[in-house]
């Protein structure tokens, strides 16, 4: 995953270079972010040998601002992670200052924040430190505390930067949560398909992505590894390892393909066209007749083909679709359920309005080998977790080099 470090002007500072090598070590990526300050401390050389990237120190830097790069920045770093954090970060970011870069790519980025503290003693105790530390944890931001021992002021307290290997896993504790799927790589489809027929428009449908994106948050909350693979959607994407934005069914299925074998569940929650466009004009369809015919085909089954290809093939990760039907909706998912070769079946009535697509409701039937199970209307974020609860106890009944094999 992809860290920005900031790192501010304390003595600290020096630390974070540990930081850095420690996130690293464990496969993640790290974008150094340094105040001007913290530059007085360690050179920038220091972390960019480290990191093998550039480091960001100015705001203003030639070449900065022309893909406004804090903006691009927050929108792909996984974490935000301050150490060393002094009173002034601190200040700044519990008031939304935002006059260099680290401060602004706080107030751009909806990563979560994790910050380790480290001022002296006085300092850390005062008033206005800790109502901004209050303010910053009220708005979700997590810490790691600093310790207690010599600070470089001679003072022996409270203030001094924790240390590195505490902050790793600190990181290491949010990007990976300890859960029952740690360990387990997690691959979910969501949100519509677009097909297109010309430059500008498309075949669609009302999916919103929210029963997908609701999935790939809660099995990234139980520790799992999860690449995201979704069409088309509002929706800001939860923080999991891989997000892969596609468009058409087409696309979608190399995705997933390219990435399945690799995977111990696959998840499809994609409402994916099962029609396509046979082809894609290059200019605008001009608007000449009373009646436009467009010849659809039939798009690649993605749940089919990995249902098969397990079938043949033997393994393959544990595979769970969806059945969006508006009559015989258990009847329907059965058949889909055998045709799809895919462990179990979360069937749902479209035609209900309260509940499917495009509404933060579901009412759902597990269709498995036991027979079919309705789940009561409930929000997608817990039939979501009712569907992973489903997905352990599975995972749990296979073999164990299914479980744990490379994949
Ligand atoms: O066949 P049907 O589209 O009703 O099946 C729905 C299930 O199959 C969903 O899990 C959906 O994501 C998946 N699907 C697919 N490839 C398609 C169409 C649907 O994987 N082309």
């Amino acid at each position: 995953m992809l860290i920005a470090l900031g790192v501010t002007g304390g003595i600290g500072a020096y630390k974070a270079v540990e930081v850095a090598r420690g996130l690293q070590k464990r496969g993640h990526e790290v974008v150094a972010v340094m105040t001007h300050s913290a530059t007085r401390f360690v050179g920038p050389a220091t972390f960019e040998a480290i990191t093998r990237r550039r480091v960001i120190t100015d705001q203003f830097e030639a070449g900065m601002n022309a893909d406004i790069e804090h903006i691009a920045l927050a929108s792909t770093v996984d974490l935000l992670l301050i150490a060393p954090a002094t009173a002034n970060i601190i200040g700044k970011l519990a008031n939304g200052i935002a006059d260099d870069f680290l401060s602004t790519l706080y107030t751009a980025t909806r990563a979560p924040v994790l910050i380790a503290p480290a001022m002296n003693t006085q300092m850390f105790e005062h008033e206005a430190v800790r109502k901004n530390l209050d303010t910053l944890a009220a708005r979700g931001a997590r810490f790691v505390a600093p310790g207690e021992g010599y600070l470089a002021c001679g003072w022996i307290g409270k203030g001094r930067l924790a240390e590195p290997d505490a902050i790793v896993a600190a990181a290491e504790a949010i990007l990976r949560p300890d859960g029952p799927l740690r360990g387990q790589r997690v691959l979910v489809t969501a949100g519509p398909t677009f097909e297109d027929f010309d430059p500008v428009r498309f075949i669609g449908n009302r999916s919103s992505g929210r029963m997908g994106y609701a999935l790939a948050a809660e099995a990234a909350r139980r520790g799992a590894d999860v690449t995201l693979v979704t069409g088309p959607t509002a929706l800001e994407p939860p923080a999991v390892r891989e997000v892969v934005k596609v468009r058409g069914a087409a696309e979608m299925h190399r995705a997933v393909m390219l990435r399945a074998g690799d995977m111990h569940v696959v998840v499809m929650a994609a409402a994916v066209a099962d029609y396509a466009p046979l082809e894609c004009a290059g200019q605008k369809l001009p608007k000449d007749g009373d009646t436009l015919t467009l010849v659809l085909r039939k798009t690649p089954d993605i749940l089919g083909d990995l249902g098969h290809r397990r079938v043949s093939k033997g393994g393959g990760p544990l595979l769970v679709g969806f059945a969006a039907e508006t009559e015989n909706v258990v009847a329907h998912a059965t058949a889909k359920r055998e045709n799809k070769q895919a462990d179990f079946i979360v069937a749902n009535d479209v035609s209900r309005s309260d509940a499917g697509f495009d509404v933060d409701m579901n009412a759902v039937t597990i269709v498995g080998a036991a027979g079919a199970e309705s789940l009561p209307l409930q929000p997608k974020s817990r039939v979501a977790e009712e569907i992973l609860d489903r997905v352990e106890k599975l995972l749990a009944a296979r073999p164990a080099e299914a479980r744990h094999g490379s994949g």
